[in-house]
C-alpha cells in the first residue's frame, strides 16, 4: 500500500517516530508571531463571535477525551474561559443543558466515531454551535460540525493514538490562543506562546532521541501486574492517557490518579510490587508533588519520575526520566511522549500485538 510501516516493526512506532514533522503540519500557517496569536480559517468565527464565547465544552472518546482535558486547562489558562470535557459516549445520555453561548468541541482521529458523532448532532439539533478537532478530512464528524481545525497528522493506522492526538494537543493551543488574544491575553504572553509552540518539534524530536533510555524502565513496568500513574492539574489528563496507553497495549492494569488524591485511598495499595509512574514537571506544585513521592518511596513502592532538568529528587529512590521544558501551558504534550514510548516498549517486551490490541478498534462506527 501507498501507505506501511516500512523498516518500522509496528505502525505505532513509526507514527511516534513521525511526530516531529506532523507537529509541523498542525502549526503551518496558521501561527503569527507578530501579534503573538493563531489563525483558524476553518472556524469560521469572526473576532466577535469568538468573544460571545462564555464557555467551553469539549467532547471525545478514549484519547480524545483525555487530551479534551487537556485542551479544557489550555483554554481556561490561556483565554480565561470555563472549560471542560467529558466523554462524548456519556454525554448524550444525561439530557445535557445545550446552551447558545457555549462553543462546542468535538475531538476525533477518524472522524467517525458513533458516540462522538452523535454528541454533536444532538447539540446540533439543539442549536448549540460545535466546531471539530478532526484529523481525517471530510468524514462524518468533519462534515457534521459547524466548522473546525484539521489536524493534518496524515494517517494513523495503529489504535493507540500519539501523532494524532499529539496534533489534538497543539489543535486546543492554537484555538485557546486565537480566543484568548480576543479577550485578555496579552501581546506578550501571545508572543511566548507562539514562540513555544514553534520549538516544540524540536523538543518532542529531543525526547524522542532520548527513546533507548527508556527500554529497561518499560520492560520493569511490563512486569508488573498493576501500576499507578499520577500528576496533577496539568499532569493530571496526561497521568489518565498514559494508563489508558499502558492498558491498550500492554494489557495490564493501570490506574491514573490525582497525586493529590492518593493519601485520601490508594496509598493502600502501595507496595514494592506496584510501581507508579509520576508526572512532576517543574511548576508551581514541584514541592507538593515531590511530598507525595516520598510517601510512596516510604512504602517501597518503585517510581518512575517524568519530570524536567532542575527538579531534585533528593534522597528518593526512583528511576527519573527528564523532558525538555518548554511554557509551563504547553508542556503536558512533551509529558506525554515518554509514555507512549513506555507503553509500547513494555507491550513490545510482552510480545503482544501492538498495532492491534485484543477487543479493540481503531475507530468504534456502530453503537
Ligand atoms: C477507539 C480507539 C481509541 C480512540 C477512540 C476515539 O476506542 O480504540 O484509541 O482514542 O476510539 O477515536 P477517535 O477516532 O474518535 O479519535
Amino acid at each position: 500500500s501507498a501507505y506501511d510501516a516500512g523498516e518500522h516493526e509496528s505502525y505505532m512506532r513509526k507514527e511516534i517516530l513521525e511526530q516531529p514533522t506532523t507537529a509541523q503540519a498542525v502549526l503551518r500557517g496558521r501561527l503569527d508571531e507578530r501579534f503573538g496569536t493563531a489563525h483558524l480559517g476553518g472556524l469560521d468565527m469572526d473576532a466577535r463571535d469568538l468573544r460571545a464565547v462564555r464557555r467551553v465544552k469539549i467532547l471525545g472518546c478514549g484519547s480524545a477525551y483525555y487530551v479534551g482535558q487537556m485542551g479544557a486547562a489550555l483554554i481556561e489558562e490561556l483565554a480565561r474561559i470555563p472549560a471542560d470535557a467529558e466523554a462524548a459516549s456519556e454525554f448524550r445520555y444525561r439530557d445535557p443543558v445545550i446552551e447558545p453561548d457555549t462553543l462546542y468541541v468535538a475531538v476525533s482521529q477518524s472522524g467517525e466515531t458513533i458516540d462522538t458523532l452523535l454528541a454533536v448532532q444532538e447539540i446540533r439539533r439543539k442549536g448549540g454551535r460545535c466546531v471539530g478537532l478532526v484529523n481525517v478530512v471530510g468524514s462524518a464528524i468533519a462534515r457534521e460540525c459547524d466548522g473546525g481545525i484539521y489536524l493534518h497528522a496524515g494517517p494513523e493506522v495503529a489504535v493507540a493514538s500519539t501523532k494524532a492526538l499529539t496534533n489534538m494537543f497543539l489543535g486546543f493551543a492554537l484555538l485557546a490562543l486565537q480566543l484568548g488574544r480576543v479577550r485578555d491575553l496579552s501581546i506578550a504572553d501571545g508572543k511566548r506562546l507562539v514562540a513555544g509552540l514553534e520549538r516544540l518539534p524540536g523538543q518532542i524530536e529531543e525526547v524522542l532521541a532520548a527513546e533507548a533510555d527508556l527500554v529497561d524502565v518499560a520492560k520493569e513496568l511490563a512486569e508488573a501486574r498493576s501500576l499507578f500513574f499520577i500528576g496533577r492539574v496539568r499532569g493530571f489528563p496526561v497521568a489518565r492517557e498514559g494508563a489508558q496507553k499502558f492498558k491498550e497495549i500492554s494489557y495490564r492494569h493501570a490506574e491514573a490518579y490525582q497525586t493529590s488524591e492518593l493519601k485520601h485511598g490508594p496509598l493502600a495499595l502501595i507496595d514494592p510490587e506496584v510501581p507508579t509512574v509520576a508526572l512532576v514537571p517543574s511548576d508551581e506544585l514541584t514541592e507538593r508533588n515531590i511530598g507525595a513521592l516520598h510517601e510512596i518511596d516510604a512504602r517501597q513502592g518503585p517510581l518512575v519520575v517524568i519530570t524536567h532538568e532542575d527538579v531534585d529528587l533528593g534522597e528518593i529512590g526512583a528511576r527519573r526520566i527528564v523532558v525538555p521544558r518548554n511554557e509551563p501551558e504547553l508542556d503536558p504534550i512533551l509529558l506525554t511522549i515518554p509514555l507512549q514510548l513506555l507503553a509500547y516498549h513494555a507491550a513490545q517486551h510482552l510480545g503482544h500485538d501492538i498495532d492491534k490490541p485484543r477487543n479493540l478498534a481503531k475507530s468504534v462506527t456502530v453503537e
